[in-house]
C-alpha cells in the first residue's frame, strides 16, 4: 500500500532500489560529490535560474512529474535519452523535464508530451551493468515549451521560464500549516515512510518548496501531478494539495477503518468462542452441562447414593467410565446406561423395618383370612423368632457361635399348597400388611427358561435381568415379602431347567450371592422372606419340595364359606360396588343358596364373584330409584334365597347324584382334585357278548388296572354274591367315567367300580347319598387313599349323606373340620363287601 507517488523511473522499470531511499541517500551524497555540485537552497537555484538557456534538450518522462526545488532520482535506458544525458552532462548540465502525456507511450513525440515542464540541472551518478543510467535530477524552474527545434537525436525546444506567483498572506500561512498537519497524518497511517521525509517536509516554510516537495511524495495521479505544476499562482497550488491531500488521508483511514473493522471481525470470532468456553463453566457450575456429561455425573451420584456393596460398585464405576469415554451415538453407549440403570435402581441398601408386635399382627392376619389358623400361627412363630433374635442379638455376639458351617439364616420359605381361591395370595399380602414389609408378587406359571429366573448375559441384544430381580427393583426394599405363585407349574425344556435356578434363589445358604446373569454382581436375596404357592405339591421338583416349609389349605366348608363371606367377600364387594353397608343384607340362606347352587370350589374366588354380582344388581336399582325419587335414602334390601334366585338365574349345579344313581350300575366316587376334591360318577353297563371288558373315559393306566381288579373280584364272588356264573360267558361289560374329556388316574375309585359292578349285576341300584374311595386288591380289602379331608368336603358340598372310607384313612377324619363331621356318616371299611353292604339299596 505504498501511498507516495510510485516514482518509477521514466525509462525503464528495472530499478530495484527503492527510489525514495536512494534519492535519501544520494541527496545525502549530493552536496560532498566533488564533480557535481548541486544547488542547494534558493540561492543557488536563482542563481541557476539566470543560466537557463532558452534552448533546452527535452527529456520526456513517464509517469512522473517532477518540480522545481525538488531533487529525485531517474534512471534511463532508453539509447537516445542515454544520449541526451551524455551530451548534457558534457555541457551545462541543463535539461527540461517534461511529463509524457499517455505514460504507456513508448517514445513520445513533440506533441505527446506536455507543454508546461521543469528545468533541472543533470548528476549522472552510475551506469548499471545492464546499461541503464541512473541520475539525479534537481528541478529549478518551471519551463514552458514554445516551440520544438529538433526531434532527433533527441527532443530539443525552445523555452521560457514561467515562474510561479508567491504571495506572503495570512491565507498561504493557514494552507501551509493545514497542509503540514494533512500530511503528518497522513505520514503517520503510512508506517513505510521514513521520519527523514517528515522532517524534510515540516522543515521547509517557503511555500513554494512546501508545494512542490509534499506533490513530489504524495501519490496523485499523473493529471493531478501535472496540475499542481501547471498552477501559477503558489496559493492555487497550496488548495489543490490540500484537496488531493483531504482525498488521499480519507481513502487512507477509510482503509485502515476497514482494517480494523476485519479486525474487530476477527476478535469477535474469538471473543465468542472465549464466552462461550466461560458459558460452559458457568452451565457447569449450575449443574447445566451438556447431555453425556449431566448423565453421567448423575450416574456418579446416584452410584454413590445406591449403597453398593463393593464389589458392585466397582463394577458400576469401570461401566461408568467406560460410558463417560463413548460417543452418545454409540450403540453400546445405550447398552451400558441400561445397564447403569439397572444397578443404580436396585434396592441395595433400601429396607423397611420389620414390625415385630406380635399382637398387631395376629390382629392383622385375623382382619384379612377367616380361619387358617395353622397357618395365622406359623407366621406368628416366624414373627416371634425374628424379634428374639434381634432383642439377644447382643449376648450372642459376645458368645463364641458354636455353629460355623451354617450362616444365619434369615429366611424360612413358606409354601403354601391349596386349590384356587383358597386365600394363598391373599394371605402372602396379608403376612407383608402384619409385618411392615413390602409385598411383590411373581407367578412362574409357564417358565421354562432359567434366564427367565437368572437374566440374560449383557451380551445379548435387549438383555435385561431376570424376574427376581425385576420384581425387586419395581417393589424398591430388599426384605419384600416375594411370592412365587404357581411353583408347581414351573415347565422344564430344552431351553434349561429353571427350577435350578429358583434353588439358588430359594436355598437361604446360597442366596446370599445370587447372582444375576444380566446383573453379573451378586446381590444379596438372604433378608427376602420368600413365599412359594401352588395347587399340588407332586409336581415341585423335590430338590425345590425339601428347602420349602410346605402349608395345606384344603379349602373351605359350607360353613366356613358362609362364615367368610358374611365376615370378608360381602364387606368388600358392598365397599367395591360403592354400596352403604345399610343399603345391603344377605340373609344366611341367601349366601349358603348361592355357595350350593352357583359355585362348586373348594375356595370362594367363585362365590366372591357371585356375591358381587348380587351386589352389582342391588347396586342398579338403588342408582335408579335415587334417579327418579331424586333423594338418596333407598331401602335396605334383603338378599333372600328368591332374590338370589332371580339376580343369578338358573342354578349353575344342583344335587345330581340322586338322579344320576336311580338306575342300578352307577356308583358315586370321591376324588381329589388339584382344585379340591370332587365326586365322579363311575357307570357300568352290559350287552350281550363274549367276556369283553371296555373303558372308557380317559383313564389313566392305573386307574384301568383298579378297573381290571374290581372286574376279577366281582366274578371270583360271584357265587357268594348270587350272580349267575354263565352271566360273564354271554356278556360284555363297559365301564365309563364320565366328565370324559378330563383325564383321570389314580387307584383311589377301586372301590367305586367295584360297587358299580355289584349294583349292575345284582340289579340293585347304589343310594343316592352314598359317596365312597378306596383301593381295592384282588382279594377285596380296602387300601388307604389320600386327600381324605378334600374328598369329605367335596362329598358335603355337593349334597351327599354318608362318605365309605378305608378303615385305615380314620386318622385323617380329624383333618376334616367338625362342622361338616358332626352332619356326614361316615362308615369304615377294610373289606369291598362291607362297602357293598353300605352302598347298595334294596331291591
Ligand atoms: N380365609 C379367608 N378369609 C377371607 N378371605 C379369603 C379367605 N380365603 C380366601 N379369601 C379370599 O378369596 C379370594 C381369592 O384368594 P386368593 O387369590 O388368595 O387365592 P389363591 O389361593 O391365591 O388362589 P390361586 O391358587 O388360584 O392363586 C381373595 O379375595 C381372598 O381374600
Ligand atoms: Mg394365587
Amino acid at each position: 500500500m505504498p501511498s507516495l507517488k510510485n516514482n518509477k523511473p521514466p525509462e525503464s522499470g528495472e530499478n530495484g532500489n527503492d527510489p525514495l531511499t536512494d534519492f535519501i541517500l544520494e541527496t545525502a551524497l549530493v552536496p560532498s560529490t566533488q564533480e557535481d555540485k548541486v544547488l542547494e537552497g534558493k540561492g543557488m537555484a536563482n542563481e541557476a535560474l539566470a543560466d537557463i538557456p532558452s534552448e533546452l534538450a527535452i527529456l520526456p518522462l513517464r509517469n512522473v512529474v517532477v518540480y522545481p526545488l525538488t531533487a529525485l532520482p531517474l534512471t534511463v535506458g532508453r539509447p537516445r535519452s542515454i544520449r541526451l544525458i551524455d551530451d548534457a552532462v558534457l555541457g551545462k548540465r541543463m535539461i527540461g523535464l517534461v511529463a509524457a502525456k499517455d505514460p504507456e507511450q513508448d517514445d513520445p513525440g513533440p506533441d505527446e508530451v506536455y507543454t508546461v515542464g521543469t528545468a533541472a540541472l543533470v548528476h549522472r551518478l552510475r551506469k548499471a551493468p545492464d546499461g541503464t543510467v541512473v541520475l539525479l535530477v534537481q528541478g529549478l524552474e518551471r519551463i514552458k515549451i514554445r516551440e520544438f527545434t529538433q526531434a532527433e537525436p533527441y527532443l530539443k525546444a525552445e523555452v521560457e521560464v514561467t515562474p510561479d506567483f508567491v504571495e506572503d498572506t495570512v491565507e498561504v500561512e493557514a494552507l501551509m500549516r493545514n497542509i503540514v498537519e494533512l500530511f503528518r497524518r497522513l505520514v503517520a497511517l503510512v508506517p513505510h515512510i521514513p521520519d527523514e521525509l517528515i522532517m524534510l517536509a515540516l522543515n521547509v516554510d517557503d511555500p513554494r518548496q512546501l508545494a512542490y516537495a509534499i506533490a513530489t511524495y504524495m501519490r496523485m495521479d499523473l493529471d493531478d501531478a501535472q496540475g499542481i505544476l501547471e498552477i501559477d499562482e503558489v496559493t492555487e497550488k497550496l488548495r489543490k494539495l490540500t484537496i488531493i491531500l483531504n482525498r488521499e488521508l480519507e481513502v487512507l483511514e477509510l482503509g485502515k477503518k476497514i482494517q480494523a473493522e476485519a479486525q474487530t471481525e476477527m476478535t469477535k470470532v474469538q471473543r465468542e468462542y472465549f464466552l462461550r468456553e466461560q458459558l460452559k463453566a458457568i452451565k457447569k457450575e449450575l449443574g447445566e452441562e451438556d447431555e453425556q456429561t449431566l448423565e453421567v455425573e448423575e450416574l456418579r451420584q446416584k452410584i454413590e447414593e445406591a449403597g453398593m456393596p463393593e464389589e458392585a460398585e466397582k463394577e458400576a464405576r469401570r461401566e461408568l467410565d467406560r460410558l463417560s469415554k463413548l460417543p452418545t451415538a454409540a450403540a453400546e453407549y445405550s447398552v451400558i446406561r441400561t445397564y447403569l440403570d439397572w444397578l443404580v435402581s436396585l434396592p441395595w441398601s433400601k429396607s423397611t423395618e420389620d414390625n415385630l408386635d406380635i399382637a398387631r399382627a395376629r390382629r392383622v392376619l385375623d382382619e384379612d383370612h377367616y380361619d387358617l389358623d395353622d397357618i395365622k400361627e406359623r407366621i406368628l412363630e416366624y414373627l416371634a423368632v425374628r424379634k428374639l433374635r434381634l432383642e439377644r442379638k447382643k449376648e450372642e455376639e459376645e458368645e463364641e457361635p458354636a455353629d460355623y458351617i451354617r450362616s444365619e439364616r434369615e429366611g424360612v420359605i413358606l409354601c403354601f399348597i391349596g386349590p384356587p381361591g383358597t386365600g394363598k395370595t391373599s394371605l402372602g399380602r396379608s403376612i407383608a400388611r402384619a409385618l411392615g414389609r413390602k409385598f411383590v408378587r411373581q407367578s412362574l406359571g409357564g417358565v421354562r427358561d432359567e434366564a427367565e429366573i437368572r437374566g440374560h448375559r449383557r451380551t445379548y441384544i435387549g438383555a435385561l435381568p431376570g424376574r427376581i430381580i425385576q420384581a425387586l427393583r419395581r417393589v424398591e426394599s430388599r426384605n419384600p415379602i416375594f411370592m412365587l405363585d404357581e411353583i408347581d407349574k414351573v415347565g422344564q425344556d430344552w431351553r434349561g431347567d429353571p427350577s435350578s435356578a429358583l434353588l439358588e434363589v430359594l436355598d437361604p445358604e446360597q442366596n446370599r450371592d445370587f447372582r444375576d446373569h444380566y446383573l453379573d454382581v451378586p446381590f444379596d436375596l438372604s433378608q427376602v422372606m420368600f413365599i412359594t404357592t401352588g395347587n399340588v405339591l407332586d409336581t415341585i421338583p423335590s430338590a425345590l419340595r425339601d428347602r420349602m416349609e410346605i402349608l395345606r389349605l384344603s379349602g373351605y366348608t359350607e360353613e366356613e364359606k358362609i362364615k367368610i363371606a358374611q365376615q370378608y367377600l360381602i364387606p368388600r364387594q358392598v365397599r367395591e360396588n360403592s354400596l352403604l353397608p345399610e343399603e345391603i343384607e344377605f340373609s344366611k340362606e341367601a349366601i349358603r343358596k348361592v355357595v350350593r347352587d352357583y359355585t362348586r370350589e373348594a375356595g370362594v374366588r367363585n362365590l366372591e364373584r357371585e356375591l358381587g354380582s348380587v351386589c352389582r344388581k342391588v347396586a342398579t336399582e338403588v342408582a335408579e330409584v335415587s334417579e327418579s325419587a331424586d333423594q338418596q335414602i333407598s331401602e335396605r334390601t334383603l338378599i333372600t334365597e328368591e332374590k338370589v334366585a332371580e339376580f343369578l338365574g338358573k342354578p349353575r349345579y344342583f344335587f345330581e347324584a340322586a338322579e344320576r344313581t336311580e338306575i342300578p350300575g352307577v356308583a358315586t366316587a370321591l376324588a381329589w382334585t388339584p382344585t379340591g376334591g370332587d365326586i365322579l360318577f363311575i357307570e357300568a353297563t352290559k350287552m350281550p357278548g363274549k367276556k369283553g371288558f371296555t373303558l372308557t373315559g380317559q383313564l389313566g393306566d392305573v386307574m384301568k388296572e383298579s378297573a381290571q381288579a374290581a372286574l376279577s373280584y366281582v366274578r371270583s364272588k360271584a357265587q357268594e354274591l348270587g350272580i349267575d356264573e354263565d352271566f360273564f360267558e354271554e356278556s360284555d361289560i363297559h365301564i365309563h367315567v364320565p366328565a370324559g374329556a378330563m383325564p383321570k388316574d389314580g387307584p383311589s375309585a377301586g372301590v367305586t367300580m367295584a360297587t358299580a359292578l355289584a349294583s349292575l349285576l345284582l340289579d340293585r341300584p347304589v343310594r343316592a347319598d352314598v359317596g365312597m374311595t378306596g383301593e381295592i386288591t384282588l382279594r377285596g380289602q380296602v387300601l388307604p387313599v389320600g386327600g381324605i379331608k378334600e374328598k369329605v368336603l367335596a362329598a358335603h358340598r355337593v349334597g351327599l349323606k354318608t362318605v365309605i372310607l378305608p378303615q385305615r384313612n380314620e386318622p385323617d377324619l380329624d383333618d376334616v373340620p367338625e362342622d361338616v363331621r358332626k352332619e356326614m356318616q361316615f362308615i369304615l371299611a377294610d373289606k369291598v363287601d362291607q362297602v357293598f353292604e353300605a352302598a347298595l339299596a334294596e331291591q
